[in-house]
């Protein structure tokens, strides 16, 4: 930390939870991305969901190929578990230094779940294979179940489903995604170091107000929903601890206006336009920038075994405002998280 010009230069992150979607959204999106991040971990819920090594392989090719020439970003595949991944979907997987994990989606939980998982006893041979590869679990902690409050999805997917999943594969490696709540990061830090978790900046930086603040706020509604404050703090406190259990993962992701703003809206926040400058808020605000490098740079590496980045970011304590919209193609537009607010770090 450069006290003088305030500046802070870090070893390039990693965004450990990225959606880059495909064709004119993926070309609009991924270079805001490759300007902060060296390396993301890309989800595969696609409108024809990422379930094998060759539908990976293609679409990771489409996305180096959408990455301005002047980045260097290494797009790090997962594959989309569905009742139907075969055991030699994930032998061929592991085998993959560029491919690092298989998503579990509960059927209807989120976007383009809808081929998701519907039976978790019926995945266990997939998750055996999954334990004995090394392979990491990456896992949409919330229930479907329309009876349970969706405030309380979470809390109770971590008892009813990953808990025994755990009991069962003591040894599998699993990354709890997006975690909103402080069950799940009791959960994470009473785990062993198989398990750990990322945190996006809406969840850290928001509370459940913020998607009802003077009127209904489409923009900052995703899944899981932002929760009450006492989450948000349990998230702060956690991602700012310097532990290696939780890591920056964004979760950006966009969807076009038209489809936000609507009677039946979708879930997803779009935060690739400014990750860092929004982290480094929430690290100031906690007196932690010290462990900012660890949080972004560091433990996410770690955990999935890979080298760190050998490059750096600087970002520096300037003020900027975030555009109301991106365009996309044919007229349409993206709205970012804090759009037309100011934001008071830069990517230098
Ligand atoms: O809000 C969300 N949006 N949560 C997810 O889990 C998926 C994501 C998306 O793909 O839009
Ligand atoms: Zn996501």
């Amino acid at each position: 930390m450069n006290t003088a010009t305030r500046t802070i230069t870090l070893r390039s992150p990693d965004d450990c939870h990225l959606h880059l979607r495909d064709a004119d959204m993926l070309k609009r999106v991924v270079n805001h991305s490759a300007r902060e991040f060296a390396r993301a971990v890309v989800m595969p819920n696609l409108k024809t969901p990422v379930t094998t090594v060759g539908l990976a392989r293609d679409y990771r090719k489409r996305i180096q190929a959408a990455v301005d020439a002047h980045y260097s970003f290494d797009p790090l595949m997962t594959l989309y578990l569905t009742d139907n991944t075969q055991a030699k979907d994930i032998t061929e997987a592991a085998a993959c230094d560029w491919l690092v994990g298989a998503k579990l989606y509960p059927a209807g939980a989120t976007t383009n779940s809808s081929s998701g998982v519907t039976s978790v006893v019926g995945l266990m041979p997939i998750l055996e294979k999954m334990a004995e590869t090394g392979m990491v679990l990456q896992v949409h902690g919330e229930v479907t179940d329309p009876h349970i409050d969706i405030f309380d999805r979470e809390a109770v997917f971590i008892e009813q489903v990953l808990k025994p999943i755990v009991h069962e594969l003591p040894e599998l490696r699993i990354v709890l995604e997006h975690i909103t709540t402080q069950h799940g990061v009791e959960f994470v830090q009473s785990s062993g170091d198989n398990i750990a978790g990322t945190l996006t900046p809406q969840h850290l930086l928001f509370n459940r107000n913020e998607i009802f603040r003077g009127g209904i706020r489409p923009h900052n509604y995703c899944l899981p929903v932002l929760k009450r404050e006492t989450h948000r703090a349990a998230l702060a406190k956690a991602a700012t601890s310097g532990s290696p259990k939780f890591f920056l993962g964004t979760d950006s992701a966009p969807h076009t206006q038209d489809a936000k703003e609507t009677a039946c809206g979708c879930a997803g926040c779009y935060s690739a336009h400014a990750a860092m400058p929004m982290y480094t808020r929430l690290f100031e605000q906690y007196e932690a920038l010290d462990k900012l490098e660890q949080f972004s740079s560091i433990a996410g590496a770690r955990f999935y075994g890979l080298p760190l980045n050998q490059g750096r970011i600087t970002l520096a304590k300037e003020n900027w405002r975030v555009p109301d919209s991106y365009p996309v193609s044919s007229g349409k537009t993206l709205i970012p998280l804090f759009a037309g607010e100011q934001m008071d770090w830069k990517v230098a």
